[in-house]
C-alpha cells in the first residue's frame, strides 16, 4: 500500500533521557489510515503528530468500540535499532479487532506500516539505559451514527512516546493490591482483548490501591473471585516451592507477548513452568508459609518488574524481603539483553529496523 508523507518542517527537541517516565511526550509524526467497507484499508498516512477531529457521535466516544497494541523500538548497542516480536502483538490486535467488530489489517500490511513508521521516527529511539521508543497502534469504530450495531468506519493510528519505566520504582519492587470488589473481566467478555474498555473498569479499583500506596491491583477472576488472574497493566509469575506458577489463559486476561517470551526463556533453561489455575487461598498459604519465593509481572510497559509486596483483605504480605529476587533478576536480564542487543537471541524475536 501507498504510504503518503507530510513530514514537520522543523522536529521538536528530543527530551532529556532522564526525565522520560512513561507514554508523556510524543514524537513528531504518526501513521493514520482509514477504513470503509467499500474502500477497505485505504489513505495510509504519516502526518505531523496532532489533534484528531472527530465527529461528535462517533462509535467510540459512545460505544467504547477502541483497540490497542503496545510494543517497543530499541536501541542496540550497535546504534541499529529493533523490534521485539511485532507479529504477535499484529497477531493480538487482529484478534481484539475480531472481538470488537471492527477490521482486519492483513499481517503483512500491518507490519509494513509499522515498519515505515518507525524508519520515520527513528531518532526519537532513545539510547540511555532502560529507555526504549514505545509504539502504540490504535484502532476505534469512526461511525458517525448513534445506533448500536457493529462497526462500518474505522480509524488506525501509531503513535509513539520515548519512555524509561513505566513505574516510578524502576527495577525496583512494586506493591500490589489483591483487589476483592470490582472485577476486570470474565470469561466470554473481553478480557482477552486489548480494549479500552477493561482499562476503564479497571480505574476504580486501581485509584482506590493508589490511594493506599499500592502501585497497581491484581485482579481475580470474575466468576468465583477465587483464581488469581492479572495485574492492572501486566501479568503474573509466582516462584512457589521452586515451581514457576502463572494463571493460565482462560480467556479473561490478556494473553502477554512478555508472559509468553519469559515461559520460553524460562522452560528453555529448565525451569517447571506451570500454566495454571491458581487460587488466592494457595497464594495467601504461600505467603504464610514462606514457600512463595518470588513474585514478578511482566509486560512491554512494565518490562520484568518484582513485586515487594501484596496485601490482600488489609493483611500485609512481605515477599523475598521485599527485594528483588534470583529468578526475576535473571529473566529481566535475559530479556532486556535480547530486547536492546546485549546478548545472542537464540529465539528469532529480534527484528532489525533497516534506515537508509
Ligand atoms: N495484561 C494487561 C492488562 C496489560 O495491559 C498488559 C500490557 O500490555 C499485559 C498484561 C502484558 O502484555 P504484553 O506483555 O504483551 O505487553
Ligand atoms: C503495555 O505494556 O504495552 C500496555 O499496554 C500497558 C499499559 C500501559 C496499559
Amino acid at each position: 500500500m501507498e504510504i503518503k508523507y507530510q513530514l514537520v518542517k522543523e522536529k521538536k527537541a528530543k527530551p532529556d533521557p532522564s526525565t522520560l517516565g512513561f507514554g508523556r511526550i510524543f514524537t513528531d509524526h504518526m501513521f493514520m489510515m482509514d477504513y470503509t467497507p467499500d474502500k477497505g484499508w485505504h489513505d495510509a498516512r504519516i502526518v505531523p503528530f496532532g489533534p484528531l477531529s472527530i465527529h461528535p457521535a462517533c462509535t467510540a466516544l459512545h460505544y467504547g468500540s477502541e483497540i490497542f497494541e503496545g510494543l517497543k523500538a530499541y536501541r542496540r548497542a550497535d546504534g541499529k535499532v529493533q523490534l521485539f516480536r511485532p507479529t504477535e502483538n499484529i497477531r493480538r490486535m487482529n484478534n481484539s479487532a475480531e472481538r470488537l467488530c471492527l477490521p482486519q489489517i492483513p499481517e503483512d500490511l500491518a507490519l509494513e506500516i509499522l515498519l515505515a513508521f518507525v524508519r520515520t521516527e527513528e531518532d526519537w529511539t532513545p539510547s540511555a539505559p532502560g529507555t526504549s521508543l514505545y509504539l502504540r497502534p490504535f484502532m476505534f469504530g469512526n461511525d458517525e451514527n448513534l445506533g448500536v450495531h457493529s462497526v462500518h468506519h474505522a480509524t488506525f493510528l501509531i503513535i509513539a512516546s520515548p519512555v524509561g519505566s513505566y513505574y516510578k520504582e524502576g527495577i525496583n519492587p512494586v506493591k500490589i493490591m489483591i483487589e476483592d470488589q470490582d472485577v476486570r473481566a470474565v470469561r466470554g467478555g473481553t478480557g482477552y482483548a486489548k480494549c479500552g474498555g477493561n482499562y476503564a473498569a479497571s480505574n476504580r479499583a486501581g485509584a482506590r490501591a493508589e490511594e493506599k500506596g499500592y502501585s497497581q491491583v491484581l485482579w481475580l477472576d470474575g466468576v468465583e473471585r477465587k483464581y488469581i488472574e492479572e495485574v492492572g497493566a501486566m501479568n503474573v509469575m509466582f516462584k512457589i516451592g521452586g515451581e514457576i506458577v502463572t494463571p493460565m489463559l482462560s480467556g479473561s486476561i490478556l494473553p502477554g507477548v512478555t508472559r509468553k517470551s519469559c515461559i520460553e526463556i524460562l522452560k528453555k533453561e529448565g525451569y517447571k513452568v506451570s500454566e495454571r489455575l491458581l487460587s488466592v487461598d494457595e497464594l495467601a498459604a504461600a505467603m504464610k508459609d514462606g514457600t512463595l519465593e518470588e513474585a514478578w509481572g511482566c509486560g512491554t510497559a512494565a518490562v520484568v518488574s518484582p513485586i515487594g509486596e501484596l496485601c490482600y483483605k488489609n493483611v500485609k504480605y512481605t515477599v523475598n524481603g521485599g527485594k528483588i529476587g534470583e529468578v526475576t533478576q535473571h529473566l529481566y536480564d535475559t530479556l532486556t539483553g535480547i530486547q536492546w542487543g546485549k546478548i545472542a537471541d537464540p529465539f528469532g524475536w529480534t527484528l532489525p529496523v533497516d534506515v537508509d
